[in-house]
């Protein structure tokens, strides 16, 4: 894997080293962590106090900006998923294959916690994370979501692909991007 990253490296020419790519790695793994932590205590305290219908419009407001203040610096915080609810959450071809090969990886017993890649693609550094599929997200993302809950989601997303998940799957990643200096 390593090799492959420095063969990458030079032929788009930008000097940069294993060790490099190690603390990028190690800094963007730490931001995943902190929006996960952030999206999970939102949902947590608002599936709680006032319910999955209402937790929906919590998600639809707050996510997008939990991400957006996490994105400091020259770092692009974000989520995706082959199967998404909010369009601007698509995947870009890296994503896509990554998150086919973060399936892969999770069904050849690979824990799911810990699935992780890291590149450079046209002098930006990607990193991404896989997020499993946990109890409470069956709720709204499940096989038998509750009718007053599919209908909420279906107002706010009339598109919306991100159900039919059990616990376990690969739900979607992480994704962050920094812009390499020359
Ligand atoms: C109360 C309903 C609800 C629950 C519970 C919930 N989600 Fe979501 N999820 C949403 C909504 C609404 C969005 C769209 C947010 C947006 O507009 O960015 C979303 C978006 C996502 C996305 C971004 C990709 C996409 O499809 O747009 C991921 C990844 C995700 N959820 C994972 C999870 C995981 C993992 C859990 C459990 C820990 C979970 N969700 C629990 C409602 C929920």
């Amino acid at each position: 894997m390593r090799k492959l990253v420095i063969m990458y490296l030079c032929f788009f020419g930008v000097s940069l080293h294993a060790g490099d790519i190690e603390s990028l790695t190690l800094e963007a793994r730490s931001q995943s962590k902190m929006l996960g932590q952030s999206l999970m205590a939102v949902l947590k305290t608002s599936l709680q106090n006032d319910g999955p219908e209402a937790a929906i419009t919590v998600c639809n407001l707050n996510a997008p900006d939990i991400a957006g203040s996490l994105s400091q610096g020259d770092w692009r915080v974000g989520r995706t998923s082959l199967k998404i609810r909010n369009s601007d959450n698509a995947p870009d071809a890296w994503e896509k294959q990554t998150l086919n090969e973060f399936n892969d990886r999770i069904q050849a017993g690979e824990n799911p916690m810990m699935v992780e890649a890291s590149t450079v693609i046209d002098g930006e550094f990607r990193y991404m994370k896989a997020i499993p599929t946990a109890e409470m997200c069956v709720t709204c993302h499940g096989s038998n979501v509750a009718a007053s809950v599919a209908s909420k989601i279906h107002e706010l997303y009339p598109a919306d692909q991100a159900v039919g998940f059990n616990v376990g799957d690969l739900r979607g990643a992480f994704t962050l991007r920094k812009t390499l200096q020359e």
